[in-house]
């Protein structure tokens, strides 16, 4: 049987956590077993109780880190036959860890395609470039051909959906809580000591260092309230104006009673899937996490029965890339023993 050891497990790692997390957040964590298994746990100390309560968010950021690490074993022709702990919701494995999956080495396999794609995968938060026909032609052709998500586009439907977006992230961010939470992720200033690290940079926001310094001050303070009651909430977060500049919005749907991790994956392989076909995307999770939201979204554009939405993201070619902001391979990957 293979086997790998800790400093192999530490590359694997760094390759899996180019995955897209919540807010940058980068919850999973890796380690090997007495048995030669690696074991997925999602760090609690990354988790937000406050935007994510049901831990929902980071379980698909584990997913999606997990797809990360099976298509790093594979070019490496290492297979894995995966066994999800998600449902078991076990927190007593290790203080402060949720296990999420037990990875059993098995066998060979061949490298996948998408695996290419890694680190050309980007959150691009400004205007889109407008796209080639062709590119819409191979868009149209692959949504045609993958059953978990659904393509929306035109003038009507993308205002549609920018204006929901707007209203579902004002009413959000009108709770202090939830704007806490996002500021304590958000690393607005370059001298911030985890600006390279994780969480939501000046670079990945696409804002400059006055934007970045104005946003905290708002974010973080009554000011947020205070315009907001002058009827200024909504231009505060507005994003409509970037939002119809995309060539499509794609609703991303998987089985209401499939496990995070499982739809965490598949969100991972659907996010490579038109990073492959040349579109940058930009989530918009609230249209799926905010229930009035979603069920507008639903009731608009019908989803397969026993579907939900997962998320929803703006795609099209971005002008420019955004670098990747991840922590050090070493504080991915815990040891034997609890520290
Ligand atoms: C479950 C999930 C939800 C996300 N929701 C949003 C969102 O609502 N808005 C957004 O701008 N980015 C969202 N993202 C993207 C992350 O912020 C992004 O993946 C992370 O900052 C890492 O950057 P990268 O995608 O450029 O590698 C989400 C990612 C995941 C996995």
């Amino acid at each position: 049987m293979n086997r790998i050891d800790a400093a192999t497990l530490a590359d694997l790692a760094a390759e899996a956590n180019l995955a897209p997390s919540v807010h940058n957040t980068q919850p999973a964590r890796w380690m090997l077993d007495e048995d030669g298994c690696i074991l997925l746990a999602a760090d609690l100390s990354r988790h937000l109780s406050v935007g994510d309560p049901t831990g929902r968010d980071m379980g698909l950021s584990c997913g999606a880190a997990l797809e990360g690490m099976v298509m790093a074993l594979a070019a490496c022709g290492i297979g894995v036959a995966i066994e999800d702990l998600w449902a078991d919701n076990i927190l007593d494995w290790r203080p402060g860890y949720r296990l999420a999956a037990r990875l059993t080495l098995a066998g060979a396999a061949m490298p996948t395609e998408l695996a290419g794609w890694t680190t050309k995968r980007f959150t691009w938060r400004a205007r889109f470039l407008p796209a080639a026909p062709e590119q819409i032609t191979r868009l149209e052709h692959w949504v045609a051909e993958t059953a978990d998500v659904k393509r929306a586009s035109g003038h009507e439907d993308l205002a549609f959906i920018a204006a929901l977006n707007d209203r579902a992230s004002l009413s959000i961010m009108r709770e202090k809580s939830f704007r806490d939470e996002l500021v304590a992720w958000m690393r607005l200033s370059p001298t911030h000591p985890a600006y390279a690290f994780d969480g939501l940079n000046l670079a990945a926001l696409q804002m400059g260092r006055l934007e970045g310094a104005l946003a905290e001050h708002v974010l973080a303070s009554p000011l947020f309230d205070i315009a907001d009651r002058l009827g200024l909430g909504k231009s505060l977060v507005a994003e409509a104006g970037k939002t119809i500049t995309a060539a499509a919005c794609l609703l991303f749907h998987r089985p209401e009673s499939e496990s995070a991790i499982v739809s965490g994956q598949a969100f991972y392989r659907f996010w490579l899937g038109f990073t492959r076909l040349g579109f940058a995307g930009w989530p918009m999770a609230v249209l799926a996490d905010l229930p009035a939201a979603s069920e507008a979204m639903r009731q608009r554009f019908p989803l397969p029965p026993g579907h939900r939405l997962i998320n929803v993201l703006r795609v099209g070619p971005a002008p420019s890339t955004v670098p990747k902001y991840r922590l050090p391979a070493r504080d991915l990957v815990l040891n034997g023993k609890p520290d």
